[in-house]
C-alpha cells in the first residue's frame, strides 16, 4: 500500500512539476546550445561538494540532503549560478527534491560518475582491474538515476584520471568508458546526454589529452567525447590575461570541435580572491575558446577554497569571496554570451591519427580495450534493479536558516524562487555587495593548481536527514502533502 501511495505522489508531482523545467541542452560543434531556442549556453557554475569527498557515503551524498540543497539552490540563484558539478554520488540515493529545487531555480547539474568507494573509478596505475562489472554498475547507475532529469547538462566519465602518474594505455581506458556510457544512453535514454572528461592542468600533455578524446574513429563513432573540461588554477589575485596563461589555453583551444570548459578554477594563493578572471573568461576573445567554467567550489572546506561556511549552529556564513564574485558576475554582458554563432557551431572533428599526439609519452594510438560480455549484457538489456529518479513539485519559498553576510550581519531577504518553464538562472546586473575587494595587488600565476576535487575537509554541519522522507520540506511541495492526501481521498 504504501508503495502504491508513493507511486501516486510521484506520479502527481512530475505531473505538476512539468510546468517549470529547464530546458535541455545539447552539443552543437563547439558550443552548447539551448534544444529549443539555439541560444548559446555558457557556464556560469560552482564545483559542488558540501563535506568534500570524506562526507560522501552510500547514505549521503550533496543532492541527498534536501534541506541543504534548498538552502543552496537560493543563495547561488543570487549569485548568478547556472550549473553545478557534483564529484561523488550514489545511485542507489532519492536525488528527487534536490534535483528539483535546482531545476527550479534554473540550475543544470553536470555530474561525475566516479564515486571514492572501492571499485568506484579506473584505477589510473593498472586500468585493466578496474575496468569490471562492479565499476559499471556505479557508472550505469549514475545515468539511470539522473537520465531522466532534464537539468542534466552531462556527465563526466572521468576527473584528472591523467597525468604524470597515468599508465600509458590510460587515455584508452578513459576512451572505452566513454564509449560505454554512451552506447548505454542511446539504448537507454531518450534524451542523448552528453559525455565528456575533465583533465588536470598538466600543460605538456593537455592538447594531447584534448586531441585524443575529441578525434573521431570511423570503427568507434560513439567513443569521441562530446565535451572536455580544464581543471586550471592559473590566474591567482590580479594577473592578466597574459600573465596568467590565459592567452596560450585560449590559443590551444581555439580550434576545439567541441565544447572546452574550465571544469575548476579559482586560485586561492592570493587571499581574498578577487576574480577578476571572470571578465577575461567571459570576455570576446575566450569565448571563441571556451564555454564558461565553474568556480571551486561552494562550501568553505580544509583547503579554503568555499564561498560559503557552514556554521556549528546551523546558519551559514557567505564569505568575502562569495561577494567579490556576484560583483564580477553582475559586469557580464549576458545578450553576448548567449548569443550564437554559426562559425562555432559549424566545425567538423577531425579523423583519429598517430600524428595529432606530440608527446612522446602519450598514448598515440586507439585500439580501446574490448567490452567485457557482462558489461555487454548491462548495455543490452539495462541495469537490473535500476534506480530512477524524476522530478517533484517545489515552490517559491524562504530560505529555513539564517544567513549572514561576510561581516557577520543577516541578511534577511534571501529567497528561493521557482522560475517559468524553460528560464535559466543569470547573474543580475545590480550586484548587491557593498564589500569592495581588498586584497593586496600583488599578483602571482601559480603554473599548476593545488588541490582537485578532492576535498577532505568535513566541516559539515549535516543535517543527516533521510532524502526520502518527507520531513522538513513537506512546506515546499506545490499543492503541498494535504494536495496529496485529498487526491488519494477522492481515489479511495
Ligand atoms: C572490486 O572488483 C573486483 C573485480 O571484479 C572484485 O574482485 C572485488 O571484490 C570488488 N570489490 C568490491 C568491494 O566490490
Ligand atoms: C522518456 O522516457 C520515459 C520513461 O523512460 C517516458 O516516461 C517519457 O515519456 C519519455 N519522454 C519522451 C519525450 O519520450
Ligand atoms: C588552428 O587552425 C588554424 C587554421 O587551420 C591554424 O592556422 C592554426 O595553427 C591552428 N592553431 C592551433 C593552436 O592548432
Ligand atoms: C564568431 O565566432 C568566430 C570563431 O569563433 C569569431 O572569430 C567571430 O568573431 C565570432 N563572431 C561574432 C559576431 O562574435
Ligand atoms: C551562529 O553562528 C554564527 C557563526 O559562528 C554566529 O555569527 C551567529 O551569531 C550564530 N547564530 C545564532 C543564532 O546563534
Ligand atoms: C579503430 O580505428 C583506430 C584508429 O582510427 C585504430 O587505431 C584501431 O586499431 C581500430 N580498431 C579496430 C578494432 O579496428
Amino acid at each position: 500500500m504504501i508503495a502504491s501511495y508513493s507511486r501516486i505522489f510521484t506520479a502527481l508531482c512530475a505531473l505538476a512539476s512539468t510546468a517549470a523545467a529547464v530546458t535541455p541542452l545539447k552539443v552543437d560543434g563547439k558550443d552548447f546550445v539551448n534544444s529549443e531556442s539555439g541560444d548559446r549556453f555558457q557556464i556560469i557554475g560552482i564545483d559542488y561538494q558540501p563535506g568534500g569527498q570524506s562526507g560522501f557515503s552510500k547514505k549521503k551524498d550533496p543532492l541527498s540532503d534536501p534541506e541543504t540543497c534548498l538552502r543552496d539552490a537560493a543563495l547561488m540563484q543570487r549569485l548568478g549560478i547556472n550549473t553545478i558539478r557534483v564529484y561523488n554520488l550514489e545511485p542507489s540515493l532519492n536525488h528527487d527534491k534536490c534535483v528539483s529545487y535546482f531545476n527550479g531555480a534554473g540550475i543544470y547539474m553536470i555530474l561525475d560518475v566516479n564515486s571514492p568507494l572501492d571499485n568506484g573509478s579506473l584505477n589510473r596505475g593498472e586500468p585493466w582491474t578496474s575496468y569490471n562489472p562492479v565499476y559499471f554498475k556505479q557508472v550505469f547507475g549514475i545515468i539511470e538515476a539522473f537520465k531522466s532529469y532534464p537539468n542534466v547538462l552531462g556527465f563526466f566519465a572521468g576527473n584528472e584520471v591523467i597525468n604524470e602518474d597515468a599508465q600509458y594505455l590510460v587515455p584508452a581506458y578513459v576512451r572505452a568508458v566513454i564509449r560505454d556510457m554512451k552506447d548505454y544512453i542511446a539504448k537507454h535514454s531518450n534524451r542523448t546526454i552528453p559525455v565528456g572528461y575533465s583533465a588536470a592542468d598538466v600543460r605538456n600533455i593537455l592538447m594531447d589529452t584534448d586531441r585524443y578524446f575529441e578525434c573521431n574513429m570511423k570503427n568507434s563513432t560513439s567513443s569521441q567525447a562530446d565535451f572536455f573540461g580544464l581543471n586550471s588554477y592559473s590566474w591567482c589575485g590580479k594577473a592578466s590575461y597574459k600573465s596568467s596563461g590565459y592567452d596560450v589555453l585560449t590559443d590551444d583551444f581555439s580550434n576545439s570541435t567541441m565544447p572546452v570548459f574550465f571544469s575548476e578554477y579559482g586560485c586561492n594563493e592570493v587571499k581574498p580572491r578577487v576574480f577578476t578572471e571572470v571578465q577575461a573568461l567571459y570576455g570576446e576573445e575566450m569565448t571563441q575558446a571556451f564555454s564558461g567554467g565553474l568556480v571551486y567550489e561552494w562550501t568553505e572546506e580544509d583547503n579554503e577554497y568555499g564561498l560559503i561556511k557552514e556554521n556549528k549552529n546551523g546558519s551559514v556564513s557567505l564569505l568575502i569571496d562569495y561577494s567579490n564574485l556576484q560583483d564580477q558576475f553582475s559586469k557580464l554582458d549576458m545578450d553576448r554570451i548567449e548569443s550564437s554563432n554559426s562559425s562555432q557551431t559549424s566545425v567538423k572533428r577531425e579523423e583519429c591519427s598517430a600524428d595529432l599526439i606530440t608527446s612522446k609519452k602519450f598514448l598515440n594510438a586507439w585500439n580501446l580495450p574490448t567490452r567485457l560480455d557482462s558489461i555487454n549484457k548491462y548495455i543490452e538489456n539495462g541495469l537490473p534493479n535500476k534506480p530512477f529518479g524524476s522530478l517533484v513539485s517545489v515552490s517559491s519559498t524562504s530560505v529555513p536558516v539564517k544567513i549572514y553576510d561576510h561581516n557577520g550581519k543577516e541578511i534577511t531577504d534571501i529567497k528561493y524562487e521557482v522560475l517559468k518553464n524553460g528560464e535559466v538562472n543569470k547573474p543580475s546586473a545590480t550586484g548587491t555587495s557593498t564589500s569592495s575587494t581588498s586584497s593586496d595587488s600583488s599578483s602571482s600565476s601559480g603554473s599548476s593548481g593545488s588541490s582537485t576535487g578532492t576535498s577532505s575537509a568535513s566541516t559539515g554541519t549535516a543535517t543527516g536527514t533521510n532524502a526520502a522522507s518527507m520531513n522538513g520540506a513537506s512546506t515546499v511541495l506545490l499543492g503541498g502533502v494535504s494536495g496529496f492526501f485529498m487526491l488519494l481521498a477522492s481515489i479511495l
